[in-house]
């Protein structure tokens, strides 16, 4: 049996701001995973800083946290047997630019704007997706939501 993945999407303050695009996101996300946890918050320009720290230095930085501090982004634990994958499969690639003429059906290549405006995040690993859930649902236990869940089909 494949073991069940979990990760986070992040939907960026554009597309929030976006109707079309939220409608169309949140529609991915509920027909393609299990929707674990949801939550809408709006990070101050400290708490963006610690959530990309892995990018400080890179001349992108500023730009990226000044964005991710501008308005509201909703944040989404979500379930699928290779999650991490599948959700940055179908945001499609970092680069708006690159990914319209490469993948053009992706979300970031339909509701894209730019680098930084690229609709939405995904944990790139294991190690990113159990840090950056933690990081936003501290008391979120991935156990006790799996066995609790499997309580449902017994
Ligand atoms: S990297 O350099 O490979 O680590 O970058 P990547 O993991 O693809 O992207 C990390 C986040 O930085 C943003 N980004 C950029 N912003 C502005 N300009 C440029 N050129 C740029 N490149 C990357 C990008 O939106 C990523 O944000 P998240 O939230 O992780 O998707």
């Amino acid at each position: 049996m494949q073991k069940l993945e979990l990760t986070l999407a992040i939907i960026k303050p554009h597309a929030i701001k976006n109707p079309i695009a939220l409608s169309y996101i949140r529609n991915v996300l509920r027909n393609k995973f299990v929707v674990v946890k949801t939550k809408r918050v709006s990070l101050d320009k400290e708490s963006a800083s610690k959530f990309y720290e892995e990018h400080v230095g890179k001349f992108f930085y500023n730009r990226l946290i000044t964005f991710m501090a501008s308005g509201a982004i909703d944040l989404h634990v979500i379930a699928h047997c290779n999650a991490i994958e599948l959700w940055r499969r179908i945001l499609g690639p970092t680069s708006v630019y690159k990914g319209q003429f490469k993948e053009p059906n992706c979300l970031r290549s339909i509701f894209g704007l730019s680098d930084t405006r690229n609709v939405a995040h995904g944990s790139d690993s294991l190690e990113s997706a159990a840090r950056e859930i933690k990081f936003f649902f501290p008391d979120f236990s991935f156990y006790k939501w799996h066995n609790d869940d499997e309580e449902l089909y017994r």
